[in-house]
């Protein structure tokens, strides 16, 4: 029989562990503050796992503290334990309590996640294209942006695809996270709650320049947003005019330099990018003549069939070989003079 002191003792030793952890969930930032509803949805049910947790902590603390105190074995102490059957009302309740916290989890997650995959009757819709190692986000009008823009307070609806390998969305503040299979529509749900800047992050490991597979993120408010995707709109259509004249070339070049994500691996002064995955293209010039092809050539080659020349001490094989396809043919030959403007000097 379990004594009154040792029942006052389990308690006491219950509140103190509910106390160290509760104090271990509060007063470190485990999740980031919230800016959509879905990442509402996401908190609350953190918080009531967590809470159940925390109670079953306790609860086995206080036993295991117990059990290793009052029950310990003398060291001369070489007899069997007492033959006990069991007990068929502990059984029978440590069976049905812990069924009904999982079922309870269980309830309470399949509402948040239909909830969270329910975009209202009124949606915007984007769509983004995941590629190693850029985003691009693609709006109605044929608007497309290497910064993802939203409104606050309207559900958008992402519907993603990649044309090589799997990556995956997250921005940390919204909570929603979804793989992007190639071959696939993936579709996902994010309401802002707040304007601001946030960040756009690839959470599958794509290939060597996965780290830096990020896009800026900003919400605003719907009149600023509409303002926005109108500018953006109307400078499309500036520069589809004059896309194929002199200047244009270059201009869409350092455009499609970036929404492809070349300065994700590649170094090349004029875009400001610094990484170290590829060759750096401040030495195309050099490059073609070792690999014994007029400059522009070389550049077209080195985007459509990376393999086919790669400068020494890097590897084959690493550089995505599906530019050829995905990039438009004035996105191609904006790209090759604005690479070749530097190389040639
Ligand atoms: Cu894309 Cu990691």
């Amino acid at each position: 029989m379990i004594r009154r002191a040792a029942v006052v003792k389990m308690v006491v030793v219950a509140a103190i562990a509910a106390l160290i952890a509760t104090l271990v969930a509060v007063l470190i930032d485990w999740l980031p503050d919230s800016a959509s509803e879905e990442m509402d949805r996401i908190t609350f049910v953190y918080w009531f796992a967590t809470i159940i947790c925390i109670g079953i902590f306790a609860l086995v603390v206080a036993v295991i503290v117990e059990a290793v105190w009052a029950f310990r074995v003398q060291p001369d102490d070489d007899t069997d334990g007492p033959p006990i059957h069991g007990h068929t009302g502990l059984e029978v309740a440590w069976t049905v309590v812990p069924a009904i916290l999982v079922i309870a989890i269980g309830v309470v997650s399949a509402v948040v996640l239909s909830k969270n995959a329910d975009a209202g009757s009124n949606p915007l819709t984007i769509k983004v294209f995941a590629q190693q190692f850029a985003w691009r986000f693609d709006y109605a009008g044929g608007v497309q942006s290497d910064e993802l823009v939203m409104p606050v307070h309207r559900s958008v609806r992402f519907e993603m695809d990649s044309p090589d390998v799997i990556h995956s969305l997250w921005i940390p503040e919204m909570g929603q996270k979804q793989d992007v299979v190639p071959g696939t529509v993936q579709k996902i749900v994010i309401t802002p709650t707040r304007t601001g800047r946030f960040r756009l992050i690839c959470t599958e490991l794509c290939g060597l320049g996965h780290s830096t597979m990020r896009a800026p993120v900003r919400v605003l408010e719907q009149p600023a947003f509409d303002k926005w995707l109108e500018k953006q709109s109307s400078a499309r259509g500036g520069s589809a005019g004059g896309g194929s004249a002199g200047g244009g070339g270059a201009q869409v070049g350092k455009k499609t330099f970036a929404s492809a994500g070349c300065g994700g691996c590649h170094a090349f002064e004029p875009a400001g990018t610094d990484a170290e995955i590829g060759p750096s293209l401040d030495n195309l010039a050099a490059d073609a003549e070792k690999a014994g092809k007029p400059l522009p050539d070389y550049i077209r080659e080195s985007i459509v069939n990376p393999n086919a020349y790669v400068v020494p001490s890097y590897k084959s094989g690493v550089m995505p070989t599906t530019f050829g396809e995905t990039l438009k043919p004035e996105e191609l030959d904006g790209l090759v003079v604005f690479l070749s403007g530097k190389g040639a000097e």
